[in-house]
């Protein structure tokens, strides 16, 4: 079974966006019954204090926001490490992500020093009145591809072109159901192997009670000669 974290960087439940996120997930879940649990987070249902900027996630591999009672960082991180796959969904705002899209993006930052989201299949979904959305899913499919996710399907639902938007809808749960089969296996991109060697060598120099050194020591990716091998060290059996 394949779970689902599903993050909507959207305040308004009437949006295209919530629609089209759930027209995906419906149409996938009505046709698989390869998919297991499907976690749906939105700043409707989850709190994330603003990054301060302290850099404790990076040095310390922790967040002091996170003991805040009003912040949810823990547990959707902790949801998203469950997942199998993650798909981030941003309305275009001002050719940008939502402002609530960058928050969880400036929370998980840290995760593109570790490559948390290595093995996992990662999808973009944009909604936009006519303009910039190539901008947001190019952002979105680059910060989870840094995060080490393969990114295997973007969808950018634009009002002009509404005639479409179930035919993309359909493709989408498509590709959805297609990652879920068993036979599904993540590829490396030749950018994720320049920045795993990249990161590689820069981590080995540093001190060696840094938590980057300590996790890339404890986790295994320092023994790793390519991300590929990392990447098939993470494949279910
Ligand atoms: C603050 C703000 C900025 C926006 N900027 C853009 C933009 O740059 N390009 C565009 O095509 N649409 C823009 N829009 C329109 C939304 O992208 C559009 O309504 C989209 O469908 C998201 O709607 P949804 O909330 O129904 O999913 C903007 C909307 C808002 C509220």
């Amino acid at each position: 079974m394949k779970n689902i974290f599903v993050y909507i960087g959207s305040r308004n439940e009437e949006s295209r966006l919530f629609r089209y996120v759930h027209q995906i997930i419906n149409h996938a879940r009505a046709h698989c019954s390869a998919i297991g649990n499907i976690d749906i987070y939105s700043p409707l249902n989850s709190n994330l204090l603003p990054s301060t900027g302290c850099k404790n996630c990076f040095e310390k591999g922790f967040c002091p926001s996170e003991e805040a009672a009003n912040d949810d960082g823990e547990q959707i991180k902790a949801r998203i490490e469950q997942a199998d796959i993650v798909i981030l969904a941003s309305p275009v705002y001002s050719h940008n992500v939502s402002s609530d899209m960058k928050l969880l993006i400036d929370r998980l930052s840290y995760w593109a020093h570790l490559f948390k989201l290595t093995g996992k299949a990662g999808i973009v979904v944009t909604t936009a009145e006519s303009n910039g959305a190539s901008f947001v899913s190019a952002y979105l499919e680059k910060t989870m591809s840094f995060m080490g996710a393969s990114i295997e399907h973007t969808v950018n639902f634009v009002n002009s072109e509404q005639d479409l938007a179930d035919m993309y809808a359909e493709e989408a749960a498509a590709k959805l159901i297609e990652i879920c089969d068993d036979s599904y296996r993540a590829k490396p991109t030749n950018q994720q192997e320049v920045t795993f060697q990249t990161m590689k060598m820069i981590l080995l120099d540093y001190p060696h009670d840094h938590f980057e050194y300590r996790y890339w020591r404890d986790h295994g990716l320092f023994d790793c000669q390519s991300y590929e091998e990392l990447l098939n060290r993470h494949v279910k059996v």
